[in-house]
């Protein structure tokens, strides 16, 4: 077993999964705006220590995604943030991409950058306790505009191979993150198929840079109908066709699949992981790397008083138990309510 594997195990084992809290500052400062609560440097840190210091960090989180500001940090409980974290038993791990920005003269497609000096960066952050890092590229469907196009989804790609290839000349795990949106009004079969294309290039382009596909872990995005659609989204339908899709394009020797959330509801991000997991015939771990999906009650309580760290990881610990119950397809209605 290579040390790449190794770590991707580690995360990934025993129904634990990732905890994704790489808010750059400005979405961090929109979540907290969003529940009233002020954007400074000293709330952000005591909002992430509360989770990091939650009990169920043992038991359920193998991986934390952080993002730069937080990994340079020190805990008020005078430990650095990495310290933190990997004295629970996970690992840390760190956004190294510098945002989605405009395709030059697409019609609004992106491009995720953050390639130059990324070798130098990786450094820093390996010498700062990460272990494994993320980099996302973005698809938008538009059935009206042919979106997303062939160029963007190649550039994306392309961008994911790269990144991939530096991370592990550095000795880390990288998060491949290919995710196809869910919003617009495109149905299911649409992000079934535009998925499939997306993660067929996506493994492309990471067999032309000589990626060892047994060191990186993928982070899709389930197959969903598009928000605004009409269709409703069944979680029977959702965990058979995202399993196919996986099964269609991603090679055996991947270790595991960790999730994003995408913008699903808490409740609905755990069912569905369940289901995946009580129809897993694969040979993939399929967990969770969520962000909003693990943060939201959490945040909302902590907002009304952000002194109460027990009350706020009771929330957030009952969440990352369900979540690690539908990574092993354990999880009921009954356990949730409990
Ligand atoms: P969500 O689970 O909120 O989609 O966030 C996961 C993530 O890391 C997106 O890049």
């Amino acid at each position: 077993m290579t040390e790449l594997n190794n770590i991707a195990l580690k995360i990934l084992s025993n129904g634990k999964g990732i905890l994704a809290t790489d808010e750059s500052t400005g979405t961090m400062t929109k979540r907290l705006e969003g529940v009233n609560v002020e954007s400074t440097v000293e709330n952000r840190l005591l909002f992430r220590e509360t989770l990091f210091s939650s009990d169920s960090m043992k038991s359920c989180i193998g991986g934390v995604i952080l993002y730069d500001e937080t990994i340079k940090q020190n805990s008020n409980l005078k430990k650095s943030i990495p310290e933190l974290i990997s004295n629970s038993g996970a690992i840390p791990g760190i956004k190294v991409d510098t945002g989605a920005k405009k395709l030059a003269l697409s019609n609004n497609e992106t491009i995720t950058e953050g390639l130059d000096g990324l070798r130098e960066r990786l450094k820093e952050y390996y010498d700062l306790g990460a272990r494994f890092t993320k980099w996302r590229g973005v698809f938008k469907i538009s059935t009206k505009n042919n979106l997303p196009t062939h160029e963007a989804i190649k550039a994306n790609a392309h961008a994911l191979g790269r990144y991939s290839a530096l991370v592990q000349e550095a000795n880390m795990v990288p998060i491949v993150e290919p995710e196809v949106l869910m919003d617009g009004d495109h149905d299911i079969d649409k992000c079934y198929q535009i998925t499939k294309m997306v993660l067929e290039e996506t493994f492309y382009q990471l067999s032309n840079n000589n990626l060892k596909l047994d060191g990186i872990i993928l982070k899709p995005n389930m197959i969903l109908h598009g928000s605004s659609n009409e269709g409703k989204n069944e979680n029977k339908q959702i965990a058979e066709m995202t399993l196919n899709c996986l099964k269609e394009s991603v090679p055996k020797e991947v270790p595991g699949i960790a999730f994003l959330s995408g913008g699903q509801t808490e409740l609905e991000a755990t069912k569905n992981l369940n289901l995946i997991n009580k129809y897993n015939d694969t040979s993939f771990i399929m967990t969770y790397s969520y962000g909003r999906a693990l943060q939201q009650s959490a945040l909302k309580f902590w907002s009304k008083d952000i002194k109460n760290i027990k009350g706020t990881q009771n929330i957030f610990n009952h969440r990352a138990n369900m979540c690690t119950l539908a990574a092993q397809g354990k999880w009921s209605e009954e356990l949730e309510s409990k």
